[in-house]
């Protein structure tokens, strides 16, 4: 990961390989065009036939005549001025971020977005820069044409407006980079787990890189082993768990930020290492997807990683679910009824509904630790897919306020959710006629919505909110700042969220 250093040097006599520079939609001259003295850049920005939208790029080399010591410029379209959004700008950067990659040393002034601060727009440029130049390349074993060269970036200088020179400015922007920083490498860590074959990310190994991660950080980790789950009734996960030759694991990590008796946040995330869909088995066309199955897992790990290094005055509690689904001698059958943690009990008519089952043992643990709220986040259903699609997770919850501060932490980091309802009067489609509930619906409507309630029944009466991320996650094909593969949504999101939280009085205490 390149250093990135805050700096009120004139973008002309800024030292970088390349000097970044923003273009409004226009083509309009942003920040640092005008300080160019050798060469008119918006000039030859619009006899490239360019237009200033949104990542357009135009890379001009410096042979001498530019009055500027960068050895390159690069002008990067970032849409209308008046348009600009945090987003937008994490966007334009994310698709020259590539590019980016290849030189030792970048330089990058950024422009102001309406109704945000500039800390906020300094944080999405760094952003962009990072998670765009994001590459999953472990397995790639040579040089050839999809293997590109090594990333070579070693600084990133920001460059501030000349007026920004303050004491606490400076303090305060410095402080948005590092953010900028923290949280693009937490996204990172998240993509590189869901992106791990799940042959080498068992139940095991991704406690093993919980462990190591809390290590790192701070964080206080414990590694729930199968006897351990199995003295403490955890029928869910052991379930779901039992037709794999990889033992279930349920990390539990806990953040100590806020005062001690304090209710924590209490955040659950599926990680389901694989799912085939156990004995109700997947068609095979796809199947190899299902390795992003525990992404919830690994964007509450990434957000406890974030926490831990941001230190928000909050405490924060994870109880993570991760066990393998497959179909052996060994598995649960349709039919099977499982007694989860607390005692409800679920009846699998479906294997393949597998999510909820482990999840279910989570919440009820987290609820019973009374926290002031539970967050859930997993790649639950298919359903939610076809309603919302790639771009968009569903959001469920039995409380309008923490429904509302998520979509809210989900729309200011660009991570949009949309509400879902958690219609009570579909309880039916999962009442069973052997066990307390049934794991799926006679039929496929309402899928998402079915799944939620699956859940709600095991949160008590603890505000609760339920992300089905089965979309974003991992959306099959590349983005503005992510190649194809693992997004590492909704990291960003529960890290606003509780970074927003700590800045509010408890609701809830004991
Ligand atoms: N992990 C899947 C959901 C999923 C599908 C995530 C596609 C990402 C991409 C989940 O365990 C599952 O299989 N859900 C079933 C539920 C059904 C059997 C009730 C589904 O959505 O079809
Ligand atoms: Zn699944
Ligand atoms: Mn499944």
């Amino acid at each position: 990961m390149p250093t990135f250093v805050y700096s009120t040097d004139s973008p002309a006599t800024v030292r970088a390989d390349v000097l970044v520079l923003p273009i409004f939609e226009g083509p309009e001259a942003g920040p640092g065009i005008k300080d160019v003295k050798g060469a008119d850049l918006l000039a030859l920005y619009a006899e490239a036939k360019l237009k200033g939208k949104k990542g357009e790029p135009l890379l001009v080399p410096n042979t001498g005549g530019l009055g500027v010591a960068a050895k390159s410029v690069l002008l990067v379209g970032v849409g209308k001025r008046r348009d600009v959004t945090t987003d937008s700008l994490r966007r334009a950067l994310g698709r020259v971020a590539p590019q980016l990659a290849k030189r030792r040393t970048v330089a990058t002034t950024f422009p102001q977005v309406v109704g945000r601060s500039p800390e906020d727009a300094v944080q999405a440029t760094v952003e962009g820069v990072l998670l765009g130049a994001y590459r999953f390349d472990r397995y790639k074993s040579g040089k050839n044409e999809d293997h590109p060269e090594k990333p070579a970036l070693r600084t990133v200088t920001v460059l501030g407006s000349p007026r920004w020179t303050g004491r606490a400015v400076v303090r305060s922007l410095e402080e948005s980079i590092a953010r900028g920083d923290i949280v693009s490498d937490a996204v990172a860590w998240a993509r590189d787990l869901v992106n791990t074959p799940a042959g080498d990310l068992t139940p095991e190994d991704l406690a093993g890189h919980a462990a190591q991660m809390a290590k790192e950080v701070g964080l206080e980790c414990k590694v729930w082993t199968e006897a351990e789950l199995q003295r403490g009734k955890f029928g869910g996960i052991l379930g779901v768990g039992q037709g794999s030759v990889n033992p279930p694991r349920m990390i539990e990590l806990k953040y100590k930020g806020g005062p001690s008796g304090q209710a924590p946040i209490a955040l659950t995330g599926k990680g389901i290492t694989f799912d085939s869909g156990g004995l109700s088995i997947k068609d095979a066309a796809g199947m190899e997807w299902m390795k992003c199955d525990m992404a919830g897992a690994a964007s509450i790990l990434a957000a406890l990683k974030a926490i831990a290094r941001l230190k928000p005055n909050v405490n924060v509690i994870a109880a993570i679910p991760s066990s393998e689904n497959m179909p052996s001698g060994s598995a649960i059958r349709p039919g099977d009824v499982l007694k989860h943690r607390g005692g409800k009990t679920s009846e699998v008519v479906n294997t393949d509904a597998e999510g909820r089952l482990v999840l279910a043992d989570a919440l009820a643990y987290l609820a019973e630790r009374k926290p002031r709220v539970i967050i859930d986040t997993a790649t639950l259903t298919g359903a939610c897919m076809v309603a919302l699609g790639r771009d968009i997770y569903g959001v469920f919850g039995n409380d309008r306020g923490l429904i509302r501060d998520i979509l809210a932490a989900g729309e200011a980091v660009g991570e949009p959710g949309w509400e879902l309802p958690l219609h009570r009067d579909y309880r039916h489609l999962i009442k069973s006629q052997v066990a307390d509930v049934r794991n799926a619906g006679k039929d496929r409507w309402g899928g998402a919505i079915t799944a939620a309630l699956f859940l709600a029944e095991f949160v008590g009466d603890t505000p609760w909110a339920h992300l089905d991320i089965a979309g974003p996650a991992f959306p099959e094909k590349a983005g503005d700042y992510w190649p194809n593969g693992a997004t590492g949504v909704p990291t960003r999101t529960l890290v606003q969220y509780v970074l927003i939280q700590a800045t509010r009085p408890s609701r809830r205490s004991g």
